[in-house]
């Protein structure tokens, strides 16, 4: 129930027992109270239960984050183009200060950082590093290929961040969201420049070899 419609159904609770007798209006009182408190208890238990959830996906992010690095450095050895190279290189050392600003989001819930285990991201890792397998050293179209593999890890991130920082929100903890949100325009960013790396070479040159 929003708190528009729990004032109204307040005030009409109290109008009604307004018209009834002291003693009726005390039981009435009473009745309403113990409602309220069970009300409160539903609640806690399920804000509860959504930061528990909240919690977990922290714990997945965190994982995730860390077998990105690992790829990211695989990634960059088999880099063509000094280009992405750069990119990947930059992205390395955000992504070091995103695993940082994670491990702040846990000390703020109180909690040890941990990481729990994503098969998700550990499909979309292997996939990459077939693709890349399957291409040539030193061509474009491996480039072109490691911007795909990077851009699903990308988007697997901006999905965990933008969601968590929604939660954060909901949850009352605006400081976790501001911090998540940081780290989100990142990876945004980097997506983009990933486009804008493909667009206005790579998959050009690769066409051409
Ligand atoms: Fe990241």
């Amino acid at each position: 129930m929003d708190s528009k419609n729990k004032q109204q159904n307040d005030q009409k609770k109290s109008t009604k027992s307004n018209g009834n007798s002291k003693s009726q209006s005390n039981q009435t009182k009473s009745t309403s109270s113990t409602k309220k408190q069970k009300q409160a208890r539903f609640g806690e238990e399920h804000e509860g239960k959504l930061l528990e959830f909240f919690v977990e996906e922290v714990k997945d992010i965190y994982f995730a984050e860390h077998e990105a690095l690992k790829a990211l450095k695989k990634m960059e050895k088999a880099a063509t183009s000094k280009a992405l190279k750069d990119s990947i290189v930059q992205h390395h050392g955000e992504t070091e200060e995103q695993i940082k600003r994670l491990e702040q989001v846990f000390e703020l819930l109180g909690e040890k950082p941990s990481k729990k285990k994503c098969e998700g991201i550990l499909g979309i890792i292997k996939d990459g590093e077939s693709v890349i397998e399957d291409t040539d050293d030193n061509t474009m179209v491996r480039d072109a290929a490691i911007i795909i593999a990077s851009q699903k890890i990308e988007h697997y991130e901006i999905t965990s961040y933008g969601s968590l920082a929604e939660l954060a929100r909901t949850l009352g903890k605006d400081d976790l969201a501001e911090l998540l949100e940081v780290t989100l325009e990142e990876e945004k960013q980097t997506d983009v420049t990933l486009t804008i790396l493909a667009e206005e070479s790579i998959n050009e040159d690769a066409s051409n070899e």
